[in-house]
């Protein structure tokens, strides 16, 4: 197959990113090329954020185009629709207009689905063949907690590279939903909603069965709120706020709607990286730490072209966990053999290869979260909040086994102890009108819909009358706020499930976050075995251990890619800067 090259800097084209001092560049076409089965991915921006797609290519055609995440409200879907038929007639995106009325979507439908276009003939972003080059602070890693670092470093006024060794930014923040919990936040003040960080910080550590480092949690909460603040300052829309299970109050923040938090933040901080004139050099891939006396120096990275070393004052690592890789998920818990993940591919903890030399401990490998609502076909997540807007699991009897609100270790298991050890969340159109992040999994044709509770019931082959008698019976304990039977509280059952259609999806827990890594201080300073910080080496994100303990809590992992994302930053601008 002819490789066909042209430089697409990020994200479709959209945002064009080079090193340090280097010059935009254009982009030439790419030249006509043959599509080659199989399925692709690419990445646009919407209007509320990264929209990414897949096409499926069959015999040199494009065969299905599926929306994997985004955060584009629900009124956008038709004209989605119309762009997805449009480019399915013609084959390409050539020719195809906007939708009038919704032309920043459209755009985004169109760059991403040009992107895996592109990827299916062949067509490749070139690295462009970087040579040895030095810089204040190397950041691994281009997803939320990478990019939240570069920001902060470089408007502390560091000289920053980021390199992430996928085609595109983003990692698995592309595909977060549910949001970021945050306590005495200036939206829940003027939402009304009474929450204190030590709630917070209750919560967190009673979810993670105690076994959070206590100090890093103190960080987490304390600095959430502040955190919530600068998105906003940077663009973000974080106005709904929904509760998620193991929190006692609703501190979950999202953007209107209750849209996918991921795609959105990964937007705003493009933004601020692209006005920061930040370099990311997606595709590279960085192999090794370099360190002199123990002290961190910089990186070795691989390309398609070569390789190259870039002479760091200090690296922050944010390459997220290994929730992709299964190998090694199998290694820290035999018994999590055959589960299926969430993660995007890319999730496969390369860099706690790197710092053994630097004798840095890895701790709590073996806490690997399993996630308790994962799409039984394309293993997609399906958001915690859609339990927390309403939602009931039944079983394949049609009845309800668990407190739907319970941690998701808890609720994992309760699931895995069911007939098939898949459970299907129901809910109504009071639920998918709460929540933006629904019609994502409605446009993926993800829902089974029924216009009566028994017609939902016949499509997922349930028997009806048990179906029927657990509908009735969840009404009335909404109605009085008590539930005898698992104790979901009044606050917790927020609609009464009475409005059709009715719907459901069919779900099995799925490998999620790997809570265990890296050890580093409230610093985001990366630790060694003698407890000391390691000069010049920072972390953040999945990539560390500790912040979440034996289990996480729903919205704490964004909560903790932009806290530690802008820790890491700070400290190490300090460290480099005079
Ligand atoms: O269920 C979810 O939306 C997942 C959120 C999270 O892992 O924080």
């Amino acid at each position: 197959m002819r490789r066909l090259v042209y430089i697409l800097a990020l994200v479709g084209g959209i945002v064009l990113l080079t090193g340090c001092n280097e010059k935009k560049a254009d982009l030439p076409q790419p030249e006509e090329a043959t599509m080659q089965d199989g399925t692709y991915e690419g990445l646009g921006e919407g209007r509320s954020g990264m929209i990414k797609v897949a096409i499926e290519v069959k015999e040199h055609l494009i065969t299905a185009i599926r929306i994997l995440s985004q955060s584009e409200s629900k009124f956008a879907q038709p004209a989605e629709q119309q762009i997805i038929d449009a480019v399915l007639k013609k084959q390409t995106t050539e020719g195809v207009d906007a939708i009038s009325g919704a032309t920043l979507t459209s755009n985004g439908m169109l760059a991403a689905i040009g992107m895996a276009i592109n990827a299916s003939k062949g067509v490749e972003q070139e690295e462009a063949a970087y040579t040895d080059t030095s810089c204040d602070i190397v950041v691994v890693g281009a997803g939320g907690a990478g990019l939240t670092a570069a920001v902060q470093a470089s408007s502390m006024g560091a000289n920053v590279i980021v390199l992430e060794k996928q085609g595109i930014i983003g990692g698995n923040t592309n595909y977060s939903t549910g949001g970021l919990n945050a306590a005495e936040t200036s939206v829940q003040q003027k939402l009304g909603i009474e929450d204190s960080k030590q709630s917070h910080f209750d919560d967190t550590m009673s979810g993670g069965h105690y076994l959070n480092d206590p100090s890093l949690v103190a960080t987490l909460v304390d600095k959430a709120a502040a955190v919530v603040d600068w998105l906003i300052s940077l663009g973000a829309d974080m106005s709904d706020v929904g509760k998620m299970a193991g929190s006692s109050q609703s501190r979950t923040h999202r953007p209107a709607g209750g849209a996918a938090i991921g795609p959105h933040l990964m937007s705003v901080l493009s933004k601020a990286v692209q006005a920061e004139n930040i370099s990311i050099r997606t595709r590279n891939t960085v192999t090794a730490l370099t360190e002199k006396d123990g002290k961190v120096t910089g990186v070795k990275v691989n390309t398609t072209k070569g390789t190259y070393t870039i002479q760091a004052k200090a690296v922050i690592i944010a390459t997220g966990g290994f929730g992709a890789n299964l190998s090694m998920i199998e290694q820290y818990r035999p018994e999590l053999k055959g589960f299926n993940t969430s993660n995007h591919h890319g999730a496969t903890g390369d860099a706690f290869e790197w710092v053994t030399a630097l004798q840095v401990p890895l701790i709590q490998m073996e806490q690997i979260q399993v996630h308790p609502t994962g799409e039984t076909g394309s293993h997609l997540l399906i958001t915690e909040a859609v339990r927390g807007n309403g939602a009931i699991l039944v079983n394949s009897e049609g009845v309800r086994f668990a407190n739907e609100m319970w941690t998701r270790d808890k609720l994992s298991d309760a699931i895995l102890a069911q007939t098939g050890k898949s459970a299907f969340i129901v809910f109504d159109q009071s639920v998918r009108e709460s929540l933006g992040a629904i019609e994502n999994y409605a446009q993926q044709g993800l829902l089974t819909t029924g216009n009566t509770v028994s017609e939902l019931a016949q499509a997922l082959k349930l028997p009806v009358s048990a179906f029927v008698a657990t509908m009735d019976a969840y009404q009335a304990y909404q109605a009085t706020g008590e539930d005898p039977d698992f104790g979901r509280k009044a606050e917790e059952m927020p609609r009464p499930l009475s409005q059709a259609p009715y719907y459901a999806i069919h779900v099995e827990p799925v490998i999620h976050h790997t809570m265990g890594g890296i050890k580093i201080n409230s610093k985001a300073e990366v630790l060694n075995e003698a407890g000391d910080a390691v000069p010049g080496l920072y972390a953040a994100g999945e990539v560390t251990g500790g912040v979440h303990g034996g289990n996480r809590l729903g919205g704490n992992a964004v909560a903790d890619i932009m806290v530690f994302g802008q820790i890491a930053g700070a400290s190490a601008a300090r460290f480099v800067l005079p």
